[in-house]
């Protein structure tokens, strides 16, 4: 096979704790996902872009356990696994931020952290939720004032920072995070990007669907872009954006190879 597209996607950053390898998932007629390739190691940041309609969301939810894809495999620490069912996602340590978060609006920072989880005693151990939810939010050096509030009251960046801690409750090994930027300010945006280095320094394998080329550039150690639901190239962060943004649009069909082209031409350089 002379495809360059698919040559670059072992991640260099040791080995993945989660694979995929052809993937496909198909909703009729439609083919969402067509023979994907995806790798994420512990300490990783991939991001995944691509236009509207390449399949992000639904790689999302294949991960999640929502769809089941059609073909293909996927292998989490070295072991082929299917992945059934949410439950099947959250047992194996696969944890996921849908873009709508989620979250209970009228319940403040501690009830959301652990709705569904309370720790119980004799009854709502809320003094141990209040102390771990701070533990929480200090480790990822959350900018939240209280946990006492509502989230209603909350910046969209701190909502996310607090989806983002719901997941860390079920000690998962690969977050994936739909769109976390997405209709944030930039000291906001900054926050959640900040977070996201947080999850990496903590050894996790975070996988971020992103449109936005800055805060991909930004954060990612690798990028995967996906065209009409097939990967279409990976790139180092540092790849120009205009070559990403190509590949994802595919301004040019050949920009991967060409891009390929000139880093041998560099390499021979130097
Ligand atoms: N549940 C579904 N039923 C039918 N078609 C779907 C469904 N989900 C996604 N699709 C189709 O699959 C393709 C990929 O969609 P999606 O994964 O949402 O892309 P993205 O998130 O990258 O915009 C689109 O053509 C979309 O219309
Ligand atoms: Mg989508």
């Amino acid at each position: 096979m002379n495809d360059p597209v698919k040559e670059p996607a072992a991640a260099p950053g040791g080995r993945p704790i989660l694979s995929l390898r052809g993937i496909s998932k198909n909703f009729g007629a439609v083919a969402a996902l067509t023979d994907v390739d995806l790798d994420v190691s512990p300490g990783e940041v991939v991001a995944v872009v691509g236009d509207n309609g390449a399949g992000k969301s639904t790689l999302v939810k294949v991960l999640a356990g929502v769809h089941r894809p059609d073909a293909g495999t996927l292998t989490f620490a070295d072991r082929e696994v299917t992945v059934a069912s949410p439950a099947d996602a959250h047992a194996l340590g696969i944890a996921t931020v849908f873009q709508d978060l989620a979250l209970c609006e009228n319940l403040n920072v501690i009830q959301n952290l652990f709705l569904g989880r309370e720790l119980r005693r004799a009854r709502l151990d809320e003094v141990t939720m209040e102390i771990r939810s701070w533990e929480l939010l200090r480790q990822l050096s959350a900018k939240i004032p209280t946990v006492r509030v509502p989230v209603a009251s909350l910046s969209g960046g701190q909502r996310q920072t607090v989806a983002i801690a719901r997941t860390l409750l079920g000690d998962p090994r690969v977050i994936v995070l739909d769109e976390p930027t997405a209709a944030l300010g930039v000291a906001q945006t900054a926050e959640v990007l900040n977070l996201i280095e947080r999850l990496r320094e903590r050894g996790l394998g975070v996988i971020m669907i992103s449109h936005n080329m800055e805060d991909v550039r930004a954060v990612a150690d690798r990028v995967v872009v996906l065209r009409l639901g097939r990967n279409n190239g990976v790139f180092a962060a540092e790849a120009p954006s205009e070559e990403i943004v190509a590949a994802m649009i595919g301004a040019s069909d050949n920009v991967v190879s060409r891009r390929a082209g000139r880093a041998r031409s560099v390499k021979g350089e130097a």
